[in-house]
């Protein structure tokens, strides 16, 4: 089957460690069965999997992609929930210490077929096309958790997102706007600030711009570059809820603002398949729908991901086999 791998490591320039070819058909354990993959959507996770961050040199080639909407053996429209946990697991998915996400033990979604737990699959709702709900299992969801569960936010709050155009980013826009947050959004591109705005966002600001008053909450996605301002910008017993470092993890830590203002850091990975039923259900039943940068085959991937690396995505990339 056509599919798209790391064949190696590269951490400067992880494109040229992008494969596509043909592989063998997933194996599939007991108590998995296969998907057929209609549609797969990229993540910044793909990115570091080249870079060789969370991979082993012995697992290559690794088939890439941790999201995928698609059909199952039975002809069931599915979601596949990303988050594999193991059998015996209970309770919250994102809390097992050996979980891991599709493509990093296993292989991932970029194929014409996924092998994947039973208890992954969940229905996929008519009202959301196949390229709609890959964006969902991953950067969606990690949004969703962000605000809602790990976040605890309440309408009315003050929230901002750094680094706008990102595919957490944009659901973080969307999502806040629903829920009756007041919503700003920084990026370095003026022209995501100008499609921030149009998205949901109340104001939209240069990264590391000074703001009107400051926030409840700060959502961080970006890391190094983004750190020191999302902790100035909080309120005294303001929190950041941070689940990505994409320009590096070793920012100031600004300790003494940390305790004098009583700020908390919060962190939060994935979410559990009880809140992607529940994100699922909130888009159909609010007619909210995940912003799709661009659709492409899985045969020119390789543009996708060029485009991400570049820095240029505004929502989510898709593929489709
Ligand atoms: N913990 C989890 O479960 C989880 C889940 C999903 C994602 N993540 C992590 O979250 C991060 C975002 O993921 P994604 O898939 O949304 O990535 P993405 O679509 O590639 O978005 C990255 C965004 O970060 C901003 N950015 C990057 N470098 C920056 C810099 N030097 N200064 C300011 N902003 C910068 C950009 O915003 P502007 O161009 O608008 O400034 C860009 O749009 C990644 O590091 C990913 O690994 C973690």
């Amino acid at each position: 089957m056509l599919a798209v791998a790391a064949a190696r490591f590269d951490a400067d320039d992880p494109l040229s460690a992008l494969d596509l070819g043909e592989r063998p058909e997933p194996e599939v354990p007991a108590g998995w069965t296969t998907v057929t993959v209609k549609a797969a959507s990229l993540n910044h996770h793909d990115l570091w999997s080249l870079r060789g961050v969370g991979l082993r040199e012995e697992q290559l080639p690794m088939i890439l992609g941790c999201d995928a909407a698609g059909v199952d053996q039975d002809g069931n429209e599915v979601v596949v929930h990303a988050v594999i946990s193991d059998p015996e697991w209970r309770g919250d998915e994102t809390l097992d210490p050996s979980r891991s996400l599709l493509s990093e033990k296993h292989p991932g979604t970029f194929a014409e077929q996924v092998a994947v737990p039973r208890r992954n699959l969940l229905p996929k709702p008519p009202e959301l096309s196949f390229e709609e709900a890959a964006c969902l299992p991953t950067a969606w969801l990690t949004a969703y958790r962000m605000l809602f569960t790990r976040g605890g936010l309440v309408p009315g709050s003050t929230v901002l997102v750094q680094g706008a155009g990102g595919g957490v980013a944009t659901a973080l826009i969307v999502l806040g706007n629903a829920a009756g947050l007041r919503v700003w959004a920084t990026s370095r591109s003026e022209a995501k600030r100008e499609r921030a705005l149009r998205l949901g966002a109340d104001q939209a600001f240069e990264s590391g711009a000074r703001l009107p008053e400051r926030v409840d909450a700060v959502m961080e996605t970006v890391g190094a570059a983004t750190w020191s301002h999302s902790v100035k910008a909080l309120k005294p017993g303001g929190k950041i809820v941070i689940s990505g470092a994409t320009s590096g993890p070793s920012p100031p830590a600004e300790l003494t603002r940390v305790f004098f203002l009583q700020l908390s850091v919060i962190g939060s990975t994935m979410g559990t398949r009880e809140e992607l039923d529940r994100l699922m259900r909130l888009c159909v039943d609010r007619g909210v729908r995940p912003l799709i940068d661009r659709a492409l085959p899985l045969r020119e991937a390789h543009a996708g991901f060029e485009e991400m690396a570049r820095g240029d995505v505004f929502g989510k990339i898709v593929f489709t086999p």
